[in-house]
């Protein structure tokens, strides 16, 4: 179970994150959603404790951020908001080398499942050579091979193209099911996060998407 206690972030004299609380429990996708400047990536940061709130306190199985950071780091997958693959490596050889930096070791035929999985067979082109949306993908499956328990990712289906986001959702929602990972993940496709999402929550002071989503904020 996750816990977010009252914490706060800025950044010089802006308030991104003011006294904000939330849980979540496995098994759970929650989707986050606000404008653009609202906050999100700074808070799926510090959910995957690369970054520090400035107070309040994070708890994940009842264990807190602080203490534990190192153990928990382990069982974090995180899908940042830019890509950060090896352009000059192939598909399959970026995936050896963060599944080397993995405390879970994978054979080269998981590897390649971890691909297949979210349509990326393309193991031997390299990085460069993809489209936008193909590094995304790859993003994602490097996120997968630690096997977290807690599972962030922010915008991972941002120009991705509409079959592969409607299959990488259904993926999305089968790890949850079948592994009962915990999923928080941002999109500002409301199609996709209704579909996708358990619930949502509405990060900023905007009403907008709380209006638009008020069936869904749980
Ligand atoms: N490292 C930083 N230093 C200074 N300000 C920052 C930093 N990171 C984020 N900010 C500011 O914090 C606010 C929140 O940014 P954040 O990236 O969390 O928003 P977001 O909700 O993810 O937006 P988007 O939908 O555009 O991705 C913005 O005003 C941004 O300019
Ligand atoms: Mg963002």
């Amino acid at each position: 179970m996750l816990e977010v206690k009252s914490i706060s972030k800025r950044y010089s004299k802006r308030h991104v994150l003011d006294n904000f609380s939330m849980t979540a429990e496995r098994g759970e996708i929650v989707g986050l959603v606000g404008e653009n400047g609202a906050g999100k990536s700074t808070l799926l940061k510090i959910l995957a404790s690369l970054s520090k709130p400035d107070k309040g306190e994070l708890c994940l199985n009842g264990k807190t951020y602080k203490k534990h950071f190192k153990e928990h780091r382990r069982t974090i997958g995180y899908v940042p908001q830019d890509i950060a693959v090896w352009e000059d490596l192939t598909v399959l050889e970026n995936m050896k080398f963060f599944a080397r930096l993995s405390p879970v070791k994978k054979s080269v035929s998981e590897l390649k499942d971890l691909l297949d999985n979210i349509q990326l067979g393309r193991y031997g082109t390299k990085v460069n050579k993809l489209s936008g949306g193909m590094k995304r993908k790859l993003n994602l499956a490097i996120s997968l091979i630690n096997e977290p328990e807690f599972l962030l990712l922010d915008e991972p289906t941002a120009g991705i193209d509409l079959k592969s986001r409607i299959e990488i959702g259904q993926f999305l929602k089968n790890l949850a099911v079948n592994k009962e990972t915990l999923i928080i993940y941002t999109s500002h496709d409301m199609n996709e996060i209704k579909d996708v999402c358990d619930r949502v929550i509405v990060i900023g002071k905007d009403s907008f998407y709380r209006d638009l989503l008020a069936d869904y904020i749980k």
